[in-house]
């Protein structure tokens, strides 16, 4: 497995690889991420995976330099995982001092719920985003379910650049006890992480509703928020959203997304799930 730390190093290799499927982590590699590697796998002879902890989607009272950054772990389970290349460049590789600011941004798109909660995080995302896909030149790129806004968001980005990249969901890796994976589950206390179930459960149980004919998209909404307050969960956000236009859904005609985040303790955290 190669591992590559600066850009001009990195083209010159990629050259090298043919056909390339991509998948862009900030590392803290858990189940979730392997997963979109070995999907990565079945759609390229050649699989990528960047490792970079991007400061510019994190605000300026979030966890960036708290952020869990166990290389030496991650690159083993990348080689596991059957690897291909590895990127993995420090900030100012990415970020040259005196380079002029970009933006890319998808305002219609960005605004709403996750955006709206985190002024500027999507704009960090896909400026990132950007810069790694002009880098690595992925034929396909793949990115989780469990950030379905970010997917979305990504998604029209490619579209409105017309890039030539094929983008690719992958279904969201959860715990044998629901909670949807994630790099910051390492953050709550074993309370806390009871008590953070009541997300998944929340959603499970609003997803049963639907099943049984409920239709109104409020109704479910408030089942997931009796669910999380009844743990004490501080909420941000729960949303019916169409999975297109992120815009509210009052009905469930067709594929609806039900989206939470909430603060469990200091930590925050998302999870969805699709019904319809
Ligand atoms: P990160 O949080 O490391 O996630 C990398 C990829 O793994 C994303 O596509 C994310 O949706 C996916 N992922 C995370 N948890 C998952 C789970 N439980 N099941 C399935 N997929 C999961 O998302 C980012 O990094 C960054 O914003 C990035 C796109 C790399 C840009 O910096």
């Amino acid at each position: 497995m190669l591992i590559v730390k600066n850009i001009a190093e990195c083209r010159r290799e990629r050259e090298k690889l043919g056909r390339v499927a991509f998948v862009p982590t900030m590392g803290a590699l858990h189940a979730g991420h392997l997963s979109l590697m070995a999907l990565a796998r079945r759609h390229a002879p050649k699989v990528a995976v960047s490792i970079f902890v991007n400061p510019t989607q994190f605000g300026p009272k979030e966890d960036y330099t708290k952020y869990p950054r166990p290389v030496e772990s991650d690159l083993e389970k990348c080689e596991q995982a059957g690897v291909d290349m590895v990127f993995m460049p420090p900030p100012e590789e990415m970020y040259a001092p005196g380079m002029a600011e970009l933006v890319v941004d998808l305002p219609q798109l960005s605004s709403v719920l996750e955006g709206k909660h985190r002024p500027g995080h999507f704009r960090g995302v896909c400026q990132v985003v950007a810069k790694l896909f002009n880098i690595v030149t992925p034929n396909v790129a793949f990115f989780g379910q469990k950030d379905f806004q970010q997917l979305r968001i990504l998604t029209a980005m490619v579209e409105a650049l017309n890039l030539p990249i094929e983008v690719i969901p992958g279904p969201t890796v959860r715990d044998p006890d629901g909670l949807a994976m994630s790099s910051r589950n390492q953050y709550l206390s074993p309370t806390e992480r009871e008590r953070a179930l009541a997300i998944n459960r929340g959603l499970f149980l609003a997803a049963g509703e639907f099943k049984e004919g409920v239709r109104q998209a409020n109704r479910l909404v408030t089942t997931v928020q009796h669910v999380l307050l009844e743990q004490h969960l501080s909420i941000d956000y729960v949303a019916s959203v169409d999975p297109i236009t992120l815009k509210h859904a009052d009905q469930v005609n067709g594929p609806t997304v039900l989206a939470v985040a909430a603060r469990v303790g200091n930590t925050r955290l998302i999870d969805n799930v699709v019904v319809g």
